[in-house]
């Protein structure tokens, strides 16, 4: 089952696809998540990128499409995948569909007024990558709940870069609802319920019980 997750940022694409991508025994692939990891690596995609993420804008077509292009081919991708944050842009989404069919987009709709709340108070954890919100931890210090690791603030989630973020968002990325809309393969999900009702919904229009 080879699935896209859209979705403004934090309309929780990662927060869901890391569950489905458990329940399903299929890859999560996060386009943000490979290239915080070049950005750390220190290699030359990271470095090029770094300007971009840090002013809340898009990676270059040329370079995300490799990547994705690139990890595509792994062997753990045979059964289907989830890619999380990929496409963004129609030139990704036109480039993805000379790859590969994808079988269904899962469309996060969640309002822009959530959304700063959500980023601002993200923290990650900087071993396993799990996501967390403030509100969900007793104190500012508390450690990762699956590998005890530290919990940080990225730096794309400051207030002003998420605003950019959202800009670019509704500009390049929301073309992409009337393209896939187009395609027949869309589910609109109203991303601002619960987590759990949320993963259910996925669940229910991706055919797989719970
Ligand atoms: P990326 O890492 O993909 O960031 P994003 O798309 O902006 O998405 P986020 O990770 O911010 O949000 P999310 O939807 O995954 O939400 P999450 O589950 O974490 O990309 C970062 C940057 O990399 C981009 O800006 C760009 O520069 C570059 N990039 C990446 N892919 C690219 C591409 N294809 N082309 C070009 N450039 C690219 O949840 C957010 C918060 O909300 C968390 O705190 C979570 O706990 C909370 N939350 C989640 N669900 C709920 C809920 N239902 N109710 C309440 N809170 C919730």
């Amino acid at each position: 089952m080879n699935v896209i997750f859209l979705g403004p940022p934090g309309a929780g694409k990662g927060t869901q696809a890391q569950r489905v991508s458990a329940a399903l025994g299929i890859p999560q692939i996060s386009t943000g998540d490979i290239l915080r990891r070049a950005i750390a690596d220190k290699t030359k995609t990271g470095l090029e990128a770094k300007s971009y993420i840090d002013a809340g804008q898009l990676v270059p077509d040329s370079v995300v499409i490799a990547i994705v292009e690139e990890r595509l081919t792994m062997p753990d991708c045979a059964n289907g995948y989830i890619l999380d944050g990929f496409p963004r842009t129609v030139p990704q989404a036109e480039a993805l569909a000379k790859l590969q069919s994808i079988d269904s987009v899962i469309n996060l709709d969640v309002p822009d007024a959530h959304l700063v709340n959500r980023l601002s108070g993200r923290r990650v954890c900087i071993k396993c990558g799990a996501t967390y919100h403030v509100s969900m931890l007793k104190d500012g210090a508390d450690p990762c709940v699956a590998c005890n690791d530290k919990l940080v603030q990225r730096d794309d989630d400051k207030e002003e870069t998420v605003r950019s973020r959202l800009a670019v968002y509704h500009a390049q990325t929301a073309p992409l609802v009337a393209f896939y809309e187009k395609e027949g393969i869309l589910h609109t999900i109203d991303g601002a319920q619960s987590m759990d009702t949320i993963y259910d919904a996925i669940l229910k229009t991706l055919g797989v019980k719970p």
